[in-house]
């Protein structure tokens, strides 16, 4: 009897062995021209001309290669937006911190060796491509899923823009927007539609697969008539949990369950409402409430539409169906998040006072190629703002949010654990209080912290490498908001292997590819990459406004500014009247 379980289980795993296979994906990225919302056609990046870009699908074990040749005019890079790239660091894709990228004009292959499951996704990471359409469903499938269900749709939930980012974030970070105002999308999208159809069949159970690829936007999803059942976040799946409606912010995926109903007589409605509150104005013209269609039946109608509620909800009560245990951090930072109009008089994003600024090096190469210095987090550039882990330890971070807008963070190579909540900005010198749950926390790539409140949250630093940890909203990327984790430095030269065609893009583009951030030897750093620092002492946007127009009035030799002072002496002139007030009722 056990000898041939024995045998049944070492059959099993060679069946297992057997199913792994590669996967070629063979990606030629290029402009495509695009009218996706129906109200503007303009140039786009696409794959192999095709725009929305095909979903890439793979299996539990497999190893997924994908060979790009890049034929726009500037370069690119390629993101698996979730995976943990296991000791495989150098294919995780993000410009300057683990590869020089991708020339154009040139080829370069990615090749990951899939270890996880569930729903994630494909994008550019470098500058803003995403945002222009690099951006694609990356559904990776278990050898025997957790639930059972019949079929599977991907909802993949965008913003559009009908400019192309380039020209916005020149616009965005430009000294004239002192406020960060950020550029808001001109349409919702599913699956880069306006109006996605997804059959239904009675009695049967569908997996949906959502994706938020937005730049910027927050959703809100609902299915007119039905009921959901939350099985999956960010590729880890959960016990079922019951919703009509959840939040899903840009990079977050979630998988629900959907009975389809047992007659025909309607269609329904799905709505993927944008969330206001992410957008710094509403423009009239902006549909906010997004949606597509559940057909039953092509000559049905469409079931009396439902105002979607939004319902209070916090992922942090979902529970792995792995459980995973906490441990007691050794080592805890904090992070403060905030927006201020720093020394080059533009609105950039800080963690703790520093905005990333990209080295003259690749991060991981600098790591790889440094010896005992690379445990020194100088040898990375203040800039790019390294956190050097110690391999193993348990990190906990607290985010802080000390902006008036709300932030989804994300970290490559790991899924944290979310352990606490709190309001405001946590005091680093007191003891964290804000602990909501450290048996079993539910596990993301991605997490939301809202204005002013805070999130804790812990990882195992068992993966040595490379890692960014930023705002997933791209414009807060490119305005900084991002730190470098370098984790376990010391055994990252024996895990990674970079090959030459790595070399080769950083020789195409005349990047330095070895030694510090500034691409010197030790600790020698000069010419490094600096970035704006703080102002000294408190300028307001408001008084930065002043100042900026005041350097517009003096080139154009106007006298306009002086609006601007009497706005400033008529506060005065209000202060010292109260201050007399003041004085009169003391006397
Ligand atoms: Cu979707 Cu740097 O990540």
């Amino acid at each position: 009897m056990l000898a041939s379980l024995k045998s049944l289980a070492v059959f099993a795993l060679a069946a297992t062995a057997a199913q792994a296979a590669i996967v070629t994906y063979d990606w030629n990225i290029t402009y495509v021209t695009a009218n996706p919302d129906g109200l503007k056609e303009r140039r786009v990046v696409g794959v192999n001309g095709q725009f929305p870009i095909p979903a890439i699908n793979v299996t539990l074990n497999d190893t997924l290669v994908i060979n790009v040749i890049n034929q726009l005019d500037e370069p690119t890079s390629l993101h698996s937006h979730g995976l943990f790239q296991t000791g495989n660091g150098q294919f995780d894709g993000p410009s300057m911190v683990t590869q020089c990228p991708i020339p154009a004009g040139a080829k370069f292959t990615y090749t990951i060796p899939i270890e996880q499951h569930g729903t994630y996704w494909i994008h550019g990471h470098y500058k803003g491509h995403y945002v222009d359409g690099l951006r694609g469903p990356l559904i990776i499938h278990n050898i025997n899923e957790t639930y059972a269900y019949d079929e599977e749709y991907t909802l993949a939930l965008a913003d559009w823009y009908h400019t192309e980012h380039p020209i916005m974030l020149e616009q965005y970070l430009s000294i004239f927007n002192p406020s960060g105002a950020e550029p808001v999308p001109e349409s919702g999208l599913i699956n880069h539609m306006t109006n996605a159809k997804f059959n239904f069949v009675p009695g049967k159970t569908y997996r949906l697969r959502l994706i938020n690829m937005s730049a910027l936007a927050m959703f809100h999803f609902h299915i007119d008539g039905h009921e959901m059942e939350i099985i999956e976040i960010d590729g880890i799946d959960v016990e079922r949990t019951k919703v009509t409606s959840f939040p899903i912010t840009a990079a977050q995926r979630y998988s629900v369950l959907v009975t389809a109903k047992n007659d025909t007589s309607y269609n329904y409605i799905l709505h993927a409402d944008m969330d206001p509150a992410m957008f710094d104005v509403v423009p009239d013209d902006l549909q906010l409430n997004v949606t597509g269609t559940i057909v039953y039946s092509e000559s049905a109608p469409t079931a009396p539409e439902e105002t979607s509620q939004w319902l209070d909800f916090n992922d942090g009560d979902l529970v792995p169906v792995i459980p995973e245990e906490t441990s007691e951090p050794a080592q805890i930072i904090a992070l403060t998040a905030s927006f201020n109009v720093l020394s080059d008089y533009s609105n950039k994003a800080t963690f703790n006072d520093i905005t990333y600024v990209q080295p003259k090096v690749p991060s991981l190469y600098t790591a790889l190629t440094t010896g005992n210095y690379s445990s020194n987090p100088e040898v990375y550039g203040k800039y790019t703002h390294p956190l050097v882990l110690k391999h193993n330890d348990w990190i906990e971070i607290i985010i802080n949010n000390n902006d008036a807008g709300n932030h989804p963070f994300h970290l490559h190579g790991h899924v944290f654990q979310i352990v606490g909540r709190g309001e405001g900005v946590h005091d680093p010198s007191k003891p964290y209080e804000g602990y909501i749950n450290t048996t079993n926390p539910a596990r993301r790539d991605t997490v939301l912290v809202p204005t002013e409140q805070n999130v804790a949250i812990r990882f195992r630093a068992n993966n040595p490498g490379v890692w960014l940890f930023h705002c997933h909203i791209e414009w807060h990327l490119q305005a900084g908001l991002a730190v470098t984790f370098i984790e376990a430095p010391d055994l990252i030269p024996s895990v990674i292997k970079v090959d030459q065609s790595h070399y080769d893009n950083c020789k195409a583009l005349d990047i330095p590819f070895s030694g510090n951030a500034a691409g010197k030897e030790g600790l020698d750093l000069t010419g490094a990459n600096l970035g704006p620092d703080p102002l000294p002492g408190t300028f307001t946007a408001k008084g930065i406004v002043a100042l900026v127009f005041t350097i517009i009035a003096a080139l154009l030799g106007l006298g306009t500014v002086i609006w601007y002072a009497r706005e400033d002496d008529i506060n005065i002139q209000a202060e010292a009247a109260k201050a007399r007030n003041n004085e009169e009722e003391t006397n």
